[in-house]
């Protein structure tokens, strides 16, 4: 398979092994990608943008801020356009401002704004490679996803024989190549899945809702898009926008999203349940909007159960739950797993760090054998690809 029409940026950042990412490109453009780079400042001094330049056929960008033309937001426009970061070679000063989102200059800039995968080459002599700081960050980022091509031992350009030295640009070519190629994971699944709060009439103007965001139902529905699968969003009430290439319904109310769900349920592969639907809605829901005179009890009567209401129209489906807990949240999500017969449940705790709203996101996975995982504290974004990879290979 070939690499055309992927669409790739290379990094260059300060090191020796600059020298060798105009073959890497080479490789990349006789296989039909369109590659554009980014250097830092330090990489201009061991190879020439014009050679970058010249070989990619794309004008490099170095400056964040350039003073020869009106360059925007182009950061964030780089950001988005490639399929595939590659940074090649990637110095320790560049990997450690990853690894603490220092944005500096525009490529540390660029890869703090990106989503896409970024796949890190690096680059350095061995005592740099083996401190343990720099461990430290390379397990760190590659702990949150980033992907790393190991460097091999060998002579380096200080004369000393070790580990360090980057990859060979074939190696570097094949490792995308295989990234391009590998099956994508949920390919002919469908997908259903539910984001954001749930409102509940009081009367025409007022709501009973819930702090949900519905940020990690719409990073799980974007996640599944990109493994492959045919996804369907059904969302309650949210201020973020719609997700490309992605089916969205939009509903209000839980009765609503029961109703939603229950229709699109049969013909679905796997039905993630990120939304949070209300457990109570009020008993009678005031036609006119009610006064401050108007003595106000309200009464709440409990709202249908989604996921038990499913039982008897599933088939093989895969069922993911997610569940909110402030305490005894494992046994109290483990209870839930076997209530509705889910295949996984994802446990939020409600802590110091509060799931609502964040873009960041610890979780606990608990399957149905029991079987328990922690993960770290990261963006969002990130855990929906971890999560989307663990439903994948349900059982
Ligand atoms: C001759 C020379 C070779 C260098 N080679 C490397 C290297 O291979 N890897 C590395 O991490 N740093 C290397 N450095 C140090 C980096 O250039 C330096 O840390 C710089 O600040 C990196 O900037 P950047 O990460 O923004 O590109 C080298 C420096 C010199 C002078």
């Amino acid at each position: 398979m070939s690499l055309k029409n992927r669409k790739i940026i290379v990094g260059i950042t300060g090191g020796i092994a600059a020298y060798k990412t105009p073959n890497l490109i080479r490789l990349l453009k006789k296989d039909e990608a369109e590659v554009r780079s980014i250097m830092t400042s330090s990489a201009t001094k061991f190879i020439t943008a014009l050679t970058i330049e010249t070989v990619s056929q794309n004008p490099v960008s170095v400056e964040m801020f350039p003073e020869d033309r009106f360059a925007g937001t182009h950061h964030i426009d780089m950001a988005d356009w490639p399929d595939l970061f590659v940074i090649a070679p990637a110095t320790a000063n560049f990997i450690a401002k990853v690894a603490s989102g220092i944005c500096d200059d525009l490529l540390s800039t660029v890869i703090c704004a990106t989503r896409k995968p970024i796949l890190i080459a690096p680059a350095m002599n061995t005592n740099m490679y083996l401190n343990p700081i720099t461990q430290k960050n390379i397990k760190f980022l590659k702990e949150l996803g980033y992907q790393f091509i190991d460097p091999n031992e060998g002579e380096l350009a200080c004369n000393v024989v070790g580990w360090g030295r980057m990859a060979e640009p074939e190696e570097i070519y094949s490792y995308i190549l295989k990234q391009f190629q590998k099956k994508k994971s949920l390919s002919n699944k469908k997908v259903l899945v539910t984001a954001g709060p749930c409102r509940e009439a009081i009367d025409p103007v007022r709501y009973i809702s819930n702090r949900s965001s519905g940020k990690m139902g719409y990073a799980l529905a974007s996640a599944a898009k990109d493994a492959g699968a045919e996804v369907t969003l059904v969302s309650g009430p949210s201020s973020l926008s719609d997700p490309s290439g992605i089916k969205v319904i939009k509903v209000e109310s839980t009765d609503e999203m029961y109703h939603a769900v229950k229709e699109r349920f049969p013909q679905s592969d796997i039905l993630i349940m990120a939304a949070a639907p209300a457990d109570f809605t009020p008993e009678i829901v005031e036609k006119r909007k009610m006064k401050k005179s108007d003595s106000m009890v309200l009464r709440l009567k409990p709202t249908i159960d989604i996921l038990s209401s499913l039982r008897r129209q599933r088939k093989n489906q895969k069922i993911i739950g997610f569940a909110l807990e402030t305490d005894r949240g494992p046994e109290n999500a483990l209870a839930k797993l076997k209530a509705k017969a889910l295949d996984m449940i994802v446990l939020n705790m409600m802590e110091k760090q509060t799931p609502f709203d964040s873009d960041l996101n610890r979780v606990t996975i608990i399957y149905k054998n029991g079987k328990t995982e922690k993960t770290a504290l990261m963006p969002k974004t990130k855990l929906a690809e971890i999560l989307i990879e663990k439903i994948a290979t349900l059982k």
